[in-house]
């Protein structure tokens, strides 16, 4: 590969993708933002967006409004079915948070595997998602299955095998690791834990607009995900959930509140959920929030998944072999997947002073994230991380190494990033 900035600057030009930049706000060109990725940048369509909702709907159609707001959560779900998660409609809604959503349907589907008192989890997965199964294992009397994954390689598919049997209920699993950005072969692990006679839950908050995850083609059973990260939605937007739609009439989720309810406005007496997607959904909606995941959903749809997964894997093959050529001789090493069909959009590098080199790009403009526990992972989305924003952030990394900037950072851990 040729390394030299005009071979980055050549395929920003050749990128059919490169457009879409300036549907984005980027105040700053010369702060390098590779957050991995835990917050996307704002859409320029979107202040405008939430001020028609804001003004004209709230502001001049007061409670009038809800007759266009009641359906919004289904009909965003299905942009996002169509668009990015190859689901199919009516087996998507957004709603909630990703914590919710996943405790929402974890708990449906151990209750539709009765008889089986078993829930795994990766060991190596995101917090939440283990500190959830953890919980609802210890209220239901179950046990958990703490499946060891590599570090930077992720899920190794005979291990997993060994912790299903006739026992389990659910795996809980990301589709791509929240860490390393180890992406498994998502069509392999439903077939065995179906061979199991188990459920698949995936957690997509790292893959959804990131990589392909083609839902409804590889039989997945459930999937939550946030739409903060590739999908742009905002700081705190709303998670979007996913249940196949042979499975919607069996399931039930343990929050029984009237937004789920069949007849919502007949205010019976009884909670009798609605026959489709809608029995996932709680309580009042974020409304607000909500058009700020359309206007993301729907530019990630106009990208095209397979276009965006393709540029990911470009853009993180650059930062690896930059990594390979700058880094290395300096004590960093690659801590993701080396080949780029088995990661999502994020690599990660590891050194024993991985703390203060993050403060040490912050400062030199470069915007990445520390993970525990020696990480600086760097997440360029293929939406609007140019080539050349790859490679003057390896060279800014490359610089702080040479002149041991970091060496001046704070060792303790006080600062976000
Ligand atoms: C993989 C993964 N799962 C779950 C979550 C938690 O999502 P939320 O805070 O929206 O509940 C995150 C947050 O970053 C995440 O990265």
């Amino acid at each position: 590969m040729d390394l030299s900035r005009s071979a980055a600057a050549a395929l920003d030009a050749a990128d059919p993708l490169a457009p879409f930049r300036d549907r984005f706000v980027v105040a700053d060109d010369d702060r390098l933002y590779l957050d991995g990725n835990s917050l996307g940048r704002l859409p320029r369509e979107t202040p405008a967006a939430l001020a028609r909702v804001a003004e004209e709907q709230w502001g001049r159609g007061l409670v009038g409004s809800w007759s266009s707001w009641i359906g919004r959560a289904t009909e965003i779900g299905d942009l996002l079915a169509a668009g990015v998660l190859g689901a199919r409609a009516g087996e998507v809604m957004v709603s909630d948070s990703t914590s919710v959503d996943l405790y929402k349907l974890l708990v449906a589907g151990a209750d539709a595997r009765p008889g089986r008192d078993v829930l795994v989890c990766c060991a190596d997965d995101f917090p939440t998602d283990r500190y959830l199964v953890a919980g609802v294992a210890r209220a239901r009397g179950m046990e958990v299955r703490e499946v060891e994954a590599h570090i930077d390689e992720g899920l190794d598919l005979d291990v997993l095998a060994g912790a299903l049997d006739e026992r389990v209920a659910v795996v809980v699993l990301s589709a791509v690791a929240y860490r390393s950005g180890a992406l498994p072969d998502l069509a392999a692990v439903t077939r065995l834990v179906h061979d199991a006679g188990a459920l698949v839950l995936w957690d997509l908050s790292h893959a959804a607009g990131a990589v392909p995850v083609e839902l409804e083609a590889i039989g997945a059973d459930l999937a939550v995900g946030c739409t903060y990260k590739y999908l742009n939605g905002g700081p705190g937007a709303p998670a979007f959930l996913y249940v196949r739609r042979e499975l919607q009439a069996d399931l039930r989720q343990p929050i029984w509140g009237w937004f789920g309810q069949a007849d919502q406005f007949a205010m019976g007496p009884a909670y009798d959920p609605a026959p489709g997607i809608e029995r996932f959904a709680v309580g009042t909606p974020p409304v607000l929030a909500m058009a700020a995941v359309e206007v993301g959903a729907r530019l990630v749809a106009e990208a095209g998944i397979e276009r965006l997964a393709a540029k990911g894997r470009a853009l993180t093959d650059l930062v690896v072999a930059l990594a390979d050529e700058w880094l290395v001789p300096h004590g960093v090493a690659l801590a993701s997947p080396r080949d780029a069909g088995r990661r999502g959009s994020h690599v990660s590098l590891a050194h024993p002073q991985a703390w203060q080199l993050t403060q040490a790009l912050v400062d030199r403009g470069v915007v990445p994230d520390f993970r525990t526990p020696d990480r600086v992972r760097l997440g360029p989305a293929p939406l609007y991380t140019r080539f050349v924003d790859v490679w003057d952030a390896l060279d800014r990394f490359r610089a702080v190494l040479v002149e041991g900037a970091h060496e001046a950072c704070p060792t303790e851990r006080s600062r976000v990033t």
